[in-house]
């Protein structure tokens, strides 16, 4: 879908518009975006998680290995905008060589700083990969806790 800014009259494509109000993303949202890193699923994964964004349809789900308490790999699969896609990236390689304690601290907030900020109407979207995250460690300490 794509519709006119109504101060510019520029077409943009639906999720990086907002109405009368153009969403400007920073270079690293543009980056993590256009070259999304860990792209993909880990096949015998320690702990998945996967979130939904009622308001609009978008979903997310991370895969973690984890060796010694430690994340070693992350990958993801998102259909979502633009600032789902980068915000799922940039997760992915904050994660990576943290602690399971370490990455439960990273908050929706700090993904958004790991990417120069989120424009204020995106900011929900950076909800869907700390969530995410969030649940994949719910998912290694269940499934820990059983072995
Ligand atoms: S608009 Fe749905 S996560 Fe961004």
């Amino acid at each position: 879908m794509s519709s006119a800014c109504e101060k510019c009259h520029r077409y943009t494509i639906g999720s990086f518009y907002q109405k009368g109000d153009h969403v400007m993303y920073t270079d690293k949202v543009m980056d993590h975006f256009q070259n999304p890193r860990n792209v993909g699923e880990i096949s015998n994964a320690d702990g998945v998680g996967e979130e939904g964004n009622a308001r609009c349809g978008d979903i997310m789900k991370l895969w973690i290995k984890v060796e010694n308490g430690r994340i070693i790999e992350a990958k993801f699969k998102t259909f979502g905008c633009g600032a789902a896609i980068a915000t799922s990236s940039i997760i992915t390689e904050l994660v990576i060589g943290k602690t399971i304690d370490e990455a439960e601290q990273i908050s929706n907030n700090a993904v958004a700083e790991a990417l120069d900020g989120l424009p204020p109407v995106k900011m929900h979207c950076s909800n869907l990969a700390a969530n995410a995250l969030q649940k994949a460690i719910d998912d290694y300490r269940a499934k820990v806790k059983v072995s």
